[in-house]
């Protein structure tokens, strides 16, 4: 750990030890002598109760402790539980149970290092935790949705005062959402040290009051933290880099900072020629605040921003950069296949990475706020955010969670709303609004620039509810629609389809089957709030004043079974499963929200038994017309609609199914779906062949159960055994299927439909990986990636 003048941030993710189960520690009456039980310093070796340092817990018996890495989630490693009285949080949570844990970790400091400021920061942790370090009670946070910091600089032990123990514990057992939360530290943490002097926590904030293409108006606030115990004549230096590294702009100011106090500094720069920000061009500047004492560096601090406009119109919709922009949103919860939520940074790039390929524009970060590195991401590759707050709570929790995720979110130019609350029960009631209007009061004191929403889907008429928010968000607005007729009625609300579609449906399902808990792909059993996603879709393309949509939701998640539960764990809301493969209604997004000519055909082609039976064959297109031909034989050319899909009659018959897209008479896309033949062998698709050896760098390999011809075999459900050499490690499975009750830490998975997931996470030291899939009577697959040091 580096103690060198200015500032350091470490990510603190390895060589933790966790302990699933709950250790009684008593109450300090001394400091760093909670319980005696992290601090060795004043007892003699053998009286411990040191749970850090000897594996022991009160009473001295034995725990077993593993070595873990962050993040890290243990709700998913456990089995699943029908009965809720059994400790399950119940199907809204997956049926895996909650529980208490405990996280360890022990870390040495220079004595150099005892001149400066220390900071912990958890990005997040279910729950309620509690931390403590070398004995002493740091602090409690309640809400699994927001990071906390704490300042450690007195506690810690320098040089010869001895090895530093932090302990954490974990209780995630009560529910702050209905779907599947986890169980753990499950986002990063970070250990970062500065002078006394230095920019505060979230300490800068960058608007642009002018965003043209001329000429931008750049205004950056910079809060200054003094900890020395003098007033002190500081200078601030702050210097703007372009994408490329080259500065653009710099400015200084002098200030007296005065002492165990802040200092509020403002600048103005004037950007000749902006590169704007949109999500087509993602353009990053990057803000370098420098304070300097003395003429000397104490501290830099880098905010990366970019240079937008935004606008919302009551009848026109969102504006980026003057220029309207429909919104082709998705509502995503955080969990993955193989991590429950305990996401690495490169998982969470790869499902914003499909959204973007699916041809959307936008992510609402349900129903809390996301983790801060996703969005970097979503700056970084252009995704507009709807950012939102866990509740409809003005307490002083309440409040402070808001706040943090202000403070934190606020230089992001991917997000442009704010979202307070979701279906919140007081929508539409006196007290509810009174609570909305102190968390909107919020917004506009800490960032006036974007609006504050609601995601409601009651209480529009009563009591002014959403009268004190900027934009009225409809979950499910089409029912009756009600958000056309609101619009006719009250035509100077702003509005968004916060939450739309809600269609259920299981990848390469074509029937509903309620034993095993599947729904059809053709949607033929969504729920009653819910629609298809043409209707969706069509009703924000023909009234502009929705602003667009967020679809409920990009991804299958975890909880929430519906409409069956048991035995279906997950939900079926996704236009991609729990692993990121495409359902069908991910192909009818794609032909809605990109002009690249693509062409989609449903269901599968393997009917064994059905030959002479009429089948529907829907097509989803972007091309001008389609043409099916089923061996080689014209079904018919059709006009495309492009919010809409179409359909064929078709008499089955095995063989090929081919649909032909064409725009102007030319052909510009084609699909085939072929019957095929029994499973024969294994292949593997990883997303890349070249991950960073960091520990962390997670690479999805997708695996296809393929006949001999080399066709995906859809009904394809063969156990697939991974084996991983080298460089890398496994680090979880799964198949989308919505009611397997197989583990996701585990070296073997069934594929479902034909497919299946592996997550290979590189180790720190770089080399080759090779993966291997086995299965009994299929020709096994293997695959080498390559992992190279970090630059
Ligand atoms: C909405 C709710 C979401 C999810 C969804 C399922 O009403 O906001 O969290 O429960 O329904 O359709």
């Amino acid at each position: 750990m580096g103690t060198a003048a200015g500032r350091s941030r470490s990510r603190f993710d390895e060589n933790w030890s966790f302990y699933k189960g709950d250790i009684r520690i008593p109450h300090a009456v001394k400091a760093g002598m909670t319980g005696g039980i992290t601090d060795c310093g004043s007892l003699q070796e053998g009286e411990w109760l040191d749970i850090a340092f000897t594996d022991k817990g009160m009473g001295h018996q034995q725990l077993e402790w593993e070595p873990v890495s962050l993040p890290h989630d243990w709700c998913v490693e456990q089995q699943y539980v029908q009965d809720a009285s059994l400790g399950s949080r119940d199907g809204s949570h997956g049926y895996l149970p909650g529980g208490t844990g405990f996280y360890r970790k022990t870390f040495e400091l220079p004595s150099e290092a005892a001149d400066r400021k220390w900071t912990v920061t958890f990005d997040g942790a279910s729950g309620l935790s509690t931390v403590w370090v070398n004995g002493h009670l740091i602090g409690e946070h309640r809400g699994g949705y927001i990071g906390f910091s704490y300042d450690l600089t007195d506690v810690l032990r320098y040089g010869e005062e001895g090895r530093n123990v932090i302990l954490v514990k974990v209780e995630a057992l009560e529910n702050e959402g209905w779907w599947y939360e986890g169980c753990g530290i499950y986002r990063h943490v970070w250990l970062e040290q500065t002078d006394r002097l230095h920019v505060a926590e979230y300490g800068t904030y960058i608007t642009t009051p002018e965003a043209g293409e001329q000429q931008a108006l750049v205004h950056i606030s910079t809060r200054i933290c003094n900890e020395y115990t003098e007033g002190l004549a500081v200078s601030l230096h702050t210097e703007i880099y372009d994408a490329a590294g080259g500065q653009v702009c710099a400015k200084a100011v002098q200030a007296f900072a005065d002492w165990y106090g802040e200092t509020e500094l403002e600048q103005m720069f004037r950007l000749e020629h902006p590169a704007l920000w949109s999500p087509e061009t993602p353009y990053l500047y990057k803000a370098i605040s420098i304070l300097k004492l003395d003429g000397t560096e104490v501290d830099r601090y880098e905010t990366p921003f970019g240079i937008r406009s935004i606008r919302f119109d009551p009848e026109e919709g969102f504006f980026l950069n003057g220029e309207p922009l429909l919104i082709k949103g998705t509502c995503n919860h955080q969990d993955f296949a193989g991590v429950g939520v305990a996401l690495p940074d490169s998982l969470i790039e790869y499902k914003l990475k499909l959204l973007k390929e699916m041809g959307s524009n936008a992510y609402r970060s349900a129903h809390h706020p996301p983790t801060p590195e996703l969005l970097d991401l979503c700056d970084r590759i252009g995704l507009l955010v709807m950012d939102e707050n866990r509740k409809l709570d003005s307490s002083r929790s309440g409040l402070s969670q808001l706040k943090r995720m202000l403070y934190r979110d606020r230089n992001h130019p991917s997000v442009i709303i704010w979202n307070l609350e979701n279906e919140e029960v007081l929508e539409g009631t006196v007290t509810g609004r009174r609570l909305l209007k102190t968390l909107a009061d919020t917004v506009r004191r800490i960032d006036p620039t974007r609006p504050a929403a609601a995601a409601m889907n009651h209480g529009w008429y009563e009591n002014g509810y959403n009268e004190v928010v900027d934009i009225t968000g409809y979950n499910y607005g089409h029912r009756d629609h009600l958000d056309i007729r609101d619009h006719e009625q009250h035509p100077g609300r702003l509005m968004i389809g916060s939450e739309c579609a809600s269609y259920t449906a299981t990848r390469g399902i074509y029937e509903d089957d309620p034993v095993r808990g599947y729904c059809s792909e053709y949607g033929t059993n969504i729920p009653s709030w819910g629609c298809t996603p043409q209707q969706a879709w069509s009703d924000a393309v023909n009234n502009r004043f929705l602003t667009g949509v967020f679809m409920w939701t990009g991804f299958d998640y975890r909880g929430e079974p519906t409409p069956y539960l048991w035995p279906c764990v997950n939900s079926h809301f996704g236009l991609m499963d729990t692993c990121g493969f495409p359902k069908d209604s991910y192909y009818y997004m794609q032909a809605a929200w990109k002009d690249e000519p693509m062409v989609h055909l449903l269901p599968h082609w393997n009917w064994p038994g059905s030959e002479g039976k009429p089948i529907e064959v829907r097509v989803y297109a972007n091309t001008g017309t389609a043409e099916l031909t089923l061996n080689g034989r014209s079904l018919g050319e059709q006009q495309v609609d492009r919010t809409g899909y179409l359909s064929w009659e078709v008499i089955y018959e095995p063989g090929e199914l081919k649909v032909t897209g064409r725009t102007g008479g030319r052909e510009a896309a084609v699909k085939t779906v072929v019957t095929a033949g029994q499973p024969h062998q294994i292949r593997l698709y990883p997303d890349r062949l070249a991950g960073q050896a960091d520990g962390m760098d997670t690479i999805p390999v997708r695996i296809a159960v393929l006949d001999e011809q080399g066709h995906v075999v859809p009904t394809a459900d063969n156990e697939i055994l991974f084996e991983v050499e080298g460089s890398g490690i496994l680090l979880g499975v799964g198949n989308g299927n919505p009611s397997s009750h197989e583990p996701d830490k585990s070296s073997v998975r069934r594929a479902f439909n034909g497919w299946c997931l592996a997550l290979i996470q590189a180790m720190a030291e770089a080399g080759p990986v090779t993966v291997r899939a086995v299965s009994t009577g299929l020709a096994p697959a293997e695959v080498v990636l390559h992992t190279s040091e970090v630059s």
